[in-house]
C-alpha cells in the first residue's frame, strides 16, 4: 500500500503559500492507520525502545498506538502548563519567535532507552528539542521516528539520531 494515497495535501494552509499534509484521512481509513503503524512498529522495534514519547498533540495519534505494539510504556511530552506535578521543560527557537515542551520530570528512569515520536519532520526543530529534554533528563534515544518527512527542509540534518519515517516529500 502507498501510504501517500492516504494523506491529502491541502493548499494554504495554516497560512498561504504552506502545503498542509492532512493525516486525518489516513486515520480514518482503518487498513491504512493499520499498515502505518505496523511499518512504523517493524521500523522502531530494532532500536529496542524501553518507552515511546509522543509530542504533543498529533505525535500522540502516533505514538500511543506504536507503544501498544512494541509492548512499551508511553510517555508525553507536552505543550506548557497542561502536565501535572514536578514538570522539566525546554525552550525552542521557531522561525518566528519561540515555543516550549514539558514533561514530567519522573517519566523517565535514568539510562532508558526512549524513542521520540511525532506525525511529521519539517524543519526538525520540535524533534530536537524533544530529544535534546529527554537527553537532560538522562534519557538514552536511539531514534527518532514520523510517519511523514519534508525531506526538502532537511530536518534530518538537525536530528543528532536516526530518523525512521514512512512516507518523504522532496
Ligand atoms: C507540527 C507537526 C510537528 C511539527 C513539525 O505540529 O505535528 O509536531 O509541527 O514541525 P518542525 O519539524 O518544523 O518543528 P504543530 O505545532 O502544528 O502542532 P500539532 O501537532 O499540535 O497539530
Ligand atoms: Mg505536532
Amino acid at each position: 500500500m502507498d501510504l501517500k494515497d492516504h494523506i491529502r495535501a491541502i493548499p494554504d494552509f495554516p497560512k498561504p503559500g504552506i502545503l498542509f499534509y492532512d493525516i486525518s484521512t489516513l486515520l480514518r481509513h482503518a487498513d491504512a492507520w493499520q499498515v502505518a503503524m505496523g511499518r512504523m512498529a517493524r521500523a522502531v522495534r530494532p532500536h529496542h525502545p524501553d518507552l515511546v514519547a509522543g509530542i504533543e498533540s498529533r505525535g500522540f495519534l502516533m505514538a500511543a498506538p506504536l507503544a501498544l505494539k512494541l509492548g512499551c510504556g508511553f510517555v508525553m511530552l507536552r505543550k506548557p502548563g497542561k502536565l501535572p506535578g514536578g514538570t522539566i521543560g525546554l525552550d525552542y527557537a521557531l522561525e518566528y519567535g519561540s515555543d516550549r515542551i514539558e514533561i514530567q520530570a519522573d517519566a523517565v528512569q535514568k539510562g532508558q532507552r526512549v524513542v521520540v515520536v511525532d506525525d511529521l519532520l519539517a524543519t526538525g526543530g520540535t524533534m530536537a528539542a524533544a530529544i535534546r529534554l529527554l537527553q537532560n533528563i538522562g534519557a538514552e534515544v536511539p531514534a527518532a521516528a514520523t510517519l511523514i518527512e519534508l525531506s526538502f527542509l532537511r530536518g534530518r540534518e538537525r536530528i543528532g539520531v536516526p530518523v525512521e519515517s514512512l512516507v518523504s516529500y522532496d
